[in-house]
């Protein structure tokens, strides 16, 4: 194998946007919280570790099956859905599970990986999801913005504890796009947050992969600890 990626949230429109295009070298370890699609069931380049990341002990779920030095590139997925839920109705367990889930799941993986360099010394490459939104965030996501500003800091703070040598940490930040996760929303909504884009449309999953796929990769070797935005020109 030419190297392996560990993706959380690789049930997701993204993890499987990415999963598709990997090479067939490519060792994949891939978490998500339900089983993974039929279509990844005979690719014998997955191991899937089902894991429920709002558990603090999540990390159990890895014992045995993921051998953490092997790993040289995270993407994470991995979020709770949105809650629209106004802050005061909003419980401190919700808050707290979403954090488990959207930061502090990040932060166990990558402590694990990042450990690892002292037996295998290597570059790791971390792609971290964020949002558009947190740059003009929206009523009711108190819990899910404020996770993804954890992790900025997390790609901030890393980038400047480890040379870009040892890791190189960035995140993306798309805005709108049609993942099965929005699928229920209602018809109107999605249309008008079409028509009030400069671009008239939403972004796609590809448009966000492609991303992924470059800050993984040499083309982007001198980027460390940036946001990219991904909004067509929307902030
Ligand atoms: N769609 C957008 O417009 C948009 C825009 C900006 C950023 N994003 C970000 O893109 C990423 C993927 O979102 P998406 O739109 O594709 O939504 P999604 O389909 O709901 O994907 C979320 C992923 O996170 C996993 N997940 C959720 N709760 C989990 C938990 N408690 N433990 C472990 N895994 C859990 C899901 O696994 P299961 O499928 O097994 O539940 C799924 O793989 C998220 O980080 C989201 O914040 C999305």
């Amino acid at each position: 194998m030419s190297r392996t990626i560990l993706i959380t949230g690789a049930s997701s429109s993204f993890g499987q946007e990415l999963i598709s295009r990997l090479p067939n070298d490519v060792k994949i370890i891939a978490q998500s919280r339900s089983p993974l699609p039929k279509i990844n069931d005979d690719d014998p380049r997955i191991i899937d570790i089902i894991s429920d990341f709002s558990n603090p002990d999540f990390l159990t779920d890895f014992d045995g099956k993921v051998n953490f030095a092997e790993i040289d590139e995270v993407v994470h997925f991995a979020a709770s859905p949105m809650r629209m839920q106004n802050f005061v109705a909003s419980t401190s367990q919700q808050l707290l599970a979403d954090y488990q889930t959207n930061f502090l799941s990040a932060v166990s993986l990558l402590t694990k990986v990042v450990a690892t360099r002292k037996q295998n010394p290597r570059q790791i490459r971390v792609v971290l999801m964020l949002t558009d939104m947190i740059g003009s965030p929206k009523k009711g996501e108190t819990s899910y913005i404020t996770s993804k500003f954890a992790l900025l800091g997390l790609i901030k703070s890393l980038s400047k504890e480890y040379s870009g040598n040892e890791l190189r940490i960035n995140a993306v930040s798309p805005s709108f796009v049609e993942t099965k996760y929005v699928e229920h929303f209602p018809e109107f909504l999605r249309k008008d947050i079409e028509n009030k884009h400069p671009m008239k449309r939403h972004c796609t999953i590809s448009e966000v992969v492609d991303s992924v796929e470059f800050l993984l990769s040499t083309k982007s070797s001198f980027i460390n600890g940036q946001n990219i935005s991904i909004n067509g020109g929307e902030n």
